[in-house]
């Protein structure tokens, strides 16, 4: 168990930066998730931290220790990487154990364990297979099964999930999270995967264009995005944003208007979740549409409502589905409202 702390961080390669100035506190036994798009350098994080890789500036403490200059075996981490690094010569077995025989953890002691962590990721049957006789989906478990034979101090988890199928997906991600738990072990875990995020983590560090856009809870992540760039990342479907402009106290959109409690100005975003959207008369609307597509998801069906050039995804009972071309008209709930900047992307701040 241990707690760990970004210090200005950062990472180079050559001119081209990875990783602005990263400052980040993970207490102990925190589920910490760092979630962001292809490219935004989620993985130099943990490589950093690991001490695969040197940062170009600040400093990595683990439990207050500095542990930039520290050896990466011996920062008593676990880590799953993005790319498995099984070894090829070594059958299942004998990669899962390889922290074990490190350590030299011997005879039956190593066995029993090899099978107790192989069989939590369902892989008890194949101990004696190569890791060129699996699936992608059967390397990414030995690699979770490597990591969690030990307790290290830390685990950090490289899209550890990226390559099961989504039902398989749905079970580890649950164990991980029940695991995680039960260890108590503070746990790094990249993932571009907005509802992975949102489910295994205590807080959510959003990641993009090399530097940190917002760190919470999932669930004040959810409630108040910081900019429209987190807005239209997280939710499924995430949250619709319509560009206008404010003026006097309502949001202008050719195809109608709503009021908000925001200061006037030219370029402005309205965000509406699709579960905040109800359908009304248009005669008593707040943005007049039309049904451009009506899908019919299970729980719910999706509609999408064409206003001006923009989409807009409504969620409404599994039997409210629309003809496509209906004239629909859409209100917000009040207090479900959010307002960007047009400019920067921004939420301005709160007005006192
Ligand atoms: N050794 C390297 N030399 C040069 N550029 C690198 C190197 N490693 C990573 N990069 C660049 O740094 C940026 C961040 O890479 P990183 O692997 O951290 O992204 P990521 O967020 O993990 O993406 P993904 O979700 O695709 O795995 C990328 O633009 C990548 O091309
Ligand atoms: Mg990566």
């Amino acid at each position: 168990m241990a707690s760990v702390a970004l210090r200005g961080l950062g990472k180079r390669f050559g001119t081209f930066t990875a990783l602005e100035s990263v400052d980040l506190s993970i207490p102990d036994g925190e589920f910490l998730v760092l979630l962001g798009p292809s490219g935004c350098g989620k993985t130099t994080v943990m490589r950093m931290i690991a001490g695969l890789e040197e940062p170009s500036c600040g400093d990595i403490l683990i439990d207050g220790q500095r542990v930039n200059d520290l050896a990466a075996r011996d920062r008593d981490l676990a880590m799953v990487f993005q790319n498995y690094a099984l070894y090829p010569h070594m059958t299942v077995g004998q990669n899962i154990g390889y922290p074990l025989k490190i350590k030299r953890i011997k005879g039956e002691e190593r066995q029993r364990r090899v099978q107790e962590a192989a069989d939590k990721v369902e892989l008890g049957h194949l101990l004696a297979r190569k890791p060129a006789e699996l699936s992608g989906g059967q390397r990414q478990r030995v690699a979770l099964a490597r990591a969690l034979i030990r307790t290290p101090r830390l685990f950090l988890m490289d899209e550890p999930l990226s390559n099961l199928d989504a039902k398989l997906r749905t079970v580890m991600r649950a164990q991980l999270k029940h695991l995680q738990r039960e260890l108590a072990t503070t746990t790094i875990y990249v993932t571009h995967d907005q509802v992975e995020a949102m489910t295994l983590a205590d807080r959510i560090v959003i990641l993009n264009d090399a530097r940190i856009q917002q760190i919470g809870t999932p669930a004040e992540i959810y409630a108040r995005p910081a900019n429209v760039f987190i807005a239209g990342f997280i939710g499924s479907p995430p949250m619709n944003l319509i560009e206008g402009r404010i003026e006097n106290g309502r949001f202008v959109h050719a195809a109608g208007a709503v009021g908000v409690t925001a200061a006037d100005r030219a370029r402005a975003v309205l965000g509406l979740r699709p579960e905040d959207i109800a359908l009304a008369d248009p005669a008593d609307a707040d943005l007049v549409g039309e049904v451009y597509a009506s899908e019919l998801i299970g729980d719910h069906t999706l509609l999408s409502i064409r206003i001006g050039q923009t989409l807009v995804a409504v969620k409404v009972a599994p039997d409210g589905g629309l003809p496509i071309g209906t004239k629909a008209g859409l209100k917000a709930s009040t207090g479900k409202l959010h307002v960007f900047d047009g400019e920067s992307g921004e939420r301005p701040p709160v007005r006192q």
